[in-house]
């Protein structure tokens, strides 16, 4: 198996940076044109506009050119069928624009998000807000930064001082609405002091590798919107894990099993025992 440097993930790191930002510049520039979102419906509550397919394209091209025998899993290109085929091979992970909702109701919270897959673990991400021009980055084993500078999670030492963010998804149906307000539930009974949902998976995980909040969990994500960000959230001294594991933070982060908790160690212990856990792929 290829090895690869740090000076390798540092070229990663750059020529992803550079994909970033021109995708960066498509969602800017279409950002504030309320009516000239083309929105296409996955469904009634998941869409996708022309920006979300033009900004995929574009970071594909740029990573293609420069490493041509690397895989791609793009949410646009590739769908959920392109990540159950997540190899060890060095994969991008791309989500042109996780919080495409927000997109298209002008609410800022979005982010181009790129991530780079070895052996099934992401060594490179780049998480970039081109509207509040907040630009994340991480290499494995190099620290985390948010416009360059070094960034860590909190220190919140219990869940009665921390705020807690997650996403509803996309799920409407009966068992899905029972298990989402499940855990809100949790959260209350546990006097968490505060919840957020701003509904971008990749910002809010930014926002907790940042220290701004304390933890963010949520069931129904996909690869490509955790993927970046979870490296972020590792170099910034938290831990990532995938609720379903059978140990709080042993485990390694399984980037496919739809299900991501992240944030200090001792909020993310905390948590795990408690959060309902009984959530299925197959609920709509
Ligand atoms: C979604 C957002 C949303 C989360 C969903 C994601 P998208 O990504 O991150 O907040 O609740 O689980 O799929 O569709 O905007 O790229
Ligand atoms: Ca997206």
């Amino acid at each position: 198996m290829t090895s690869h440097s740090t000076a390798d993930l540092q070229r990663y790191l750059e020529v992803a940076l550079k994909a970033a930002d021109a995708a960066g510049l498509l969602v800017k520039e279409r950002f504030h044109s309320a009516q000239d979102k083309l929105v296409q419906e996955k469904s009634a509550v998941d869409l996708v506009t022309e920006v979300d397919v033009a900004a995929e394209k574009t970071i594909i091209g740029m990573l293609k050119e420069a490493f041509p025998e690397h895989c791609f899993l793009g949410e646009e290109s590739g769908g959920s069928a392109g990540e159950e085929r997540l190899s060890d091979e060095p994969t991008w992970i791309i989500d042109p624009i996780d919080g495409t909702t927000n997109f298209v109701h002008t609410y800022p919270f979005v982010a181009v998000c790129i991530g780079l897959a070895i052996n099934k673990q992401t060594v490179v991400g780049v998480v970039y807000n081109p509207v509040l021009e907040e630009k994340y980055t991480a290499i494995r084993g190099g620290g985390a930064f948010l416009n360059g500078k070094p960034i860590s999670v909190s220190s919140a030492p219990e869940i009665g001082q921390a705020v807690v963010s997650t996403n509803i998804g996309y799920g409407r149906s009966r068992e899905v609405t029972d298990f989402m307000l499940g855990n809100v539930r949790v959260l209350l009974e546990h006097n968490v002091r505060g919840l957020r949902m701003t509904g971008s998976a990749a910002t809010l995980m930014c926002d907790v590798a940042m220290g701004r909040l304390d933890c963010y969990f949520e069931w129904g994500v996909h690869a490509w919107d955790v993927s970046a960000a979870s490296i972020i959230i590792e170099e910034a001294g938290g831990v990532c894990i995938s609720p379903t594991a059978t140990s709080a933070v042993t485990d390694q982060l399984n980037l496919t099993a739809r299900s991501m908790l992240c944030g200090p160690k001792a909020i993310v212990e905390a948590l795990f025992p408690i959060l309902n856990k009984g959530w299925s792929a197959e609920w709509k």
